[in-house]
């Protein structure tokens, strides 16, 4: 018999990146930072992601686009494969992800696409940890989510290989 199902999916929303704790507030402001090592001329949209691993390390990681379109490489997976080649065995705690654009102000959280999205699922997958994601825009509201599997509920399993 067919059965209709549900996700639910928990987050929070903080106003403003001011009542988070602490450690997170400096993860964004690094993110932010990361922003400025963007390389966008195409899109002129600048996306910025700090990687938190549990020895307290920031990685940093930003967009880098190129002529060819595709080739294009979001801030999410430079700072996890940065991550993963400068410190392979520590795991993440945490990352945070934010944009600034010449065109509109990004004012709603930036929010990762799908390939980031699988790519966050395996790095959880891989050190058996849930990482926890921060975003945010250039300024205001900010979410947090425990874990990837609520924005990504569906997922692909290495153990289905
Ligand atoms: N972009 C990211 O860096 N992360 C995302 O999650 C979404 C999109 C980049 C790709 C491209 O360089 C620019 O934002 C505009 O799509």
């Amino acid at each position: 018999m067919k059965e209709n199902l549900k996700f639910e999916i928990s987050y929070t929303a903080y106003p403003d990146s001011s009542e988070l704790p602490e450690l997170y507030q400096q993860l964004i402001a690094k993110a932010k930072q990361a922003t400025n090592d963007s390389y966008a001329p195409y899109s002129n949209f600048k996306v910025g992601a700090a990687v938190l691993l549990n020895n307290g390390e920031i990685i940093l990681g930003s967009n880098q686009e190129n002529a060819s379109y595709p080739l294009g490489l979001c801030a999410e997976r430079t700072a996890l494969s940065a991550a993963a080649s400068l410190a392979s065995n520590e795991k993440i705690k945490a990352i945070a992800i934010t944009a600034k654009s010449a065109k509109n102000p990004v004012l709603q959280p930036a929010a990762p696409c799908g390939i980031c999205r699988q790519v966050i699922f395996e790095a959880e997958n891989k050190h058996h940890q849930n990482i926890e994601i921060i975003l945010t825009g250039e300024q205001g509201i900010v979410y947090v989510f425990k874990s990837i599997k609520d924005l990504l509920p569906l997922h692909f399993d290495a153990n289905f290989l």
